[in-house]
């Protein structure tokens, strides 16, 4: 599946990390027997439920299902592809990995080298533009704005001046070709086939990688001189170093915060602000609404985060799907909200750090940012809005899959919304009783559940069929047993029938194959679900025996869809001829014939 790498060194470079070391870097582990257990670190929760088994090289979480071998593991904690986590192992057990081998790899990596390099003269240029003549009013305009000296070098921010093409004048004088300049996004190129300057006239702030890299920029209009047509902001566009939903501005200073808590606000100046002032543990989604890759990068560097945005209702739609995303990747999440409609750096040049602190301290969970939007969404005036407001409120509290968490939110919501704590209750309850099934059952049902049955017998074969595969890595004796079977055996799905083809050929050549190391062949999602087949299923106590009656199964089914291929064909006679008619039903005697052998 991965042939950029070969198997033999990839499975070299498994074998020599080692899954519980990995692991205890990122979890606290703890022993019981032979494997280790503690608290996942790909969904949020209270009780250990996430184990790594270093008899098999594997982990497997049983609350959220992830599941893999050491690879897999630092694919979901690091949020790499497959290449990148090989390529982190390998450098983890000092193994050396070829480089680059034609497929654009190295080439890529000089170009991305180039960009960074011409970006970081570009940051250069715009500083120094700041504090020279011709920069004084941006200068001005900071120093207006509460930032200080050390603010501004630290964050590196200039002034792009007003004319067209300054920037590429002066790289081009540094010796960068037009066409890298071109792709590092800094200009544009014009009608006569020239190029002007992207950002003009502007405050400019770099934007960093995490490795403290200039990947792009963004250019504030300065107010004294802004032309009405002109937009606020104007940003790098996507280029090999930047993509937008991929970064977080200023995280290469708040990860140092020390803190386990991450203040995500919208806005640079925000950031700027709060850093000036001490509260340096934020970072700037800028302006867009969070991604799940954002997500995981918060994630690693914290486990409370915190989100501050515009209150207006663009930004409250933005907030909640960011907040989704980082709940759903398991992310302890929290609303902070501004009071006056001000933002994050409005409130704090008013108020001060203290007052800024405060708010944090103060933030709300999602569940009661949600209930608190609901509650303005809806007139609760009258009964209808009551019921209502009860109604929607008590889907919220529905989720929360904790008792007690549940009464808790209950018991404040209660008060703060002014609602009957018993009628919240009965609601709830109401809710969670399974629904009733009186209900004629139309045509259309049966035929709906119908298909659904095919659906779960399909599902259900390879799940069997990924059982079979299992439980030969994890017992290879059993393959010379059943070679024989397995030869005309037919697999379903693309998934599972590549799959095989490389399981068997390898047991075929008598070359071995371990569970851990049929996991190198899977992606994430799938690796999920051999690894919990590996983990709880593949304990038999006659592996023979297990995939002996798989293989059965397998047959049956194989069997069973043929039958019902040619009864459907049988039905519709007046398309066959007679011979064609009688060795159907040869074919399907004897299909009878065999599923009583089974
Ligand atoms: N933004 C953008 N393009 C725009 C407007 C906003 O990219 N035309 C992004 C910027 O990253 C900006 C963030 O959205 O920092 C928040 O926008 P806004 O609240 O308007 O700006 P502030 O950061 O508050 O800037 P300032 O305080 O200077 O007005
Ligand atoms: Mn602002």
């Amino acid at each position: 599946m991965y042939n950029y790498y070969s198997d033999e060194l990839i499975e070299e470079v498994r074998i020599n990390n080692d899954i519980a070391d990995v692991v205890s870097e990122y979890v606290k582990l703890e022993k019981k027997g032979k494997d280790f257990f503690g608290l996942c670190p790909f969904h949020k929760e209270k009780t250990p439920s996430f184990c790594v088994v270093p008899g098999k090289q594997i982990f497997y979480c049983f609350g959220c299902g992830k599941g893999g071998n050491v690879i897999h593991f630092i694919m979901n904690a690091e949020n790499l592809d497959f290449i990148e986590a090989i390529k982190l192992l390998a450098e983890r057990a000092r193994i050396q990995l070829p480089e680059g081998d034609g497929s654009g790899e190295q080439e890529k990596a000089a170009l991305k080298r180039e960009i960074i390099s011409i970006n970081t003269e570009a940051a250069r240029f715009y500083y120094n533009n700041l504090n020279s003549r011709q920069g004084e009013i941006a200068l001005r305009y900071l120093r207006d704005r509460g930032l200080s000296e050390q603010t501004i070098r630290r964050f590196g921010i200039g002034y792009s001046t007003d004319e067209w093409d300054l920037l590429f004048k002066y790289l081009v004088d540094k010796g960068f070709s037009e066409e890298l300049i071109l792709k590092s996004g800094l200009v544009i190129p014009n009608k006569k086939g020239g190029y002007y300057d992207r950002f003009r006239e502007r405050v400019i702030f770099p934007i960093f990688d995490i490795r403290g890299n200039v990947i792009a920029f963004g250019g504030r209009i300065i107010s004294r001189t802004a032309d009405k047509s002109q937009p606020k902001y104007v940003n790098s566009p996507e280029t090999p170093v930047y993509s937008k939903g991929k970064n977080l501005y200023a995280l290469n200073l708040a990860k140092n915060s020390g803190q386990n808590k991450l203040l995500v606000v919208e806005g640079y100046m925000d950031v700027i602000s709060l850093h000036q002032c001490g509260i340096i543990n934020t970072v700037a989604s800028l302006g867009t609404a969070l991604t799940e890759s954002q997500g995981r990068m918060l994630k690693k560097y914290a486990q409370e985060i915190i989100i501050s945005y515009d209150a207006d209702t663009a930004g409250q739609a933005a907030t909640l799907r960011g907040l989704d995303i980082l709940n759903d990747i398991g992310c302890n999440v929290k609303v902070l909200r501004i009071p006056e409609g001000k933002d994050p750096d409005e409130f704090v040049r008013k108020n001060g750090p203290k007052a800024m602190q405060e708010l944090i301290e103060n933030s709300i969970t999602l569940l009661e940012y949600k209930a608190g939007i609901l509650k303005n969404s809806i007139d609760t005036g009258t009964t209808e809005g009551k019921i209502n407001f009860l109604n929607k409120l008590s889907d919220l509290l529905v989720k929360v899959d904790n008792n007690i968490e549940r009464e808790v939110y209950i018991k404040k919501l209660a008060k703060e919304f002014d609602v009957n704590e018993e009628a919240i209750y009965s609601e709830i309850y109401r809710k969670m009783r399974p629904r009733s099934s009186f209900r004629k059952v139309t045509a259309a049902d049966a035929k709906k559940e119908s298909k659904k049955t095919e659906k779960v017998e399909d599902s259900g074969i390879r799940h069997d069929e990924r059982m079979l595969l299992a439980l030969l890595c994890t017992d290879n004796s059993v393959y010379k047993k059943v070679r024989d079977k397995l030869a005309g055996l037919e697999f379903t799905g693309d998934e599972n029938r590549k799959i095989a083809q490389i399981v068997l050929a390898r047991l075929e050549d008598n070359r071995g194959l371990v569970a851990g190391e049929l996991l190198n062949l899977l992606e994430p999602g799938i690796a999920d679900e051999f690894t919990r087949i590996i983990q709880q299923e593949c304990n038999c106590e006659d592996n023979y025996k297990a995939v002996l009656d798989i293989i059965k199964r397998m047959e049956a089914f194989r069997l069973s869809k043929r039958q019902q291929q040619i009864l459907q064909l049988l039905g519709n006679k007046s398309h066959l001829t007679e011979g064609d008619v009688e060795k159907l039903k040869q074919e399907l005697n004897s299909i009878l014939l065999r599923k009583k052998s089974l």
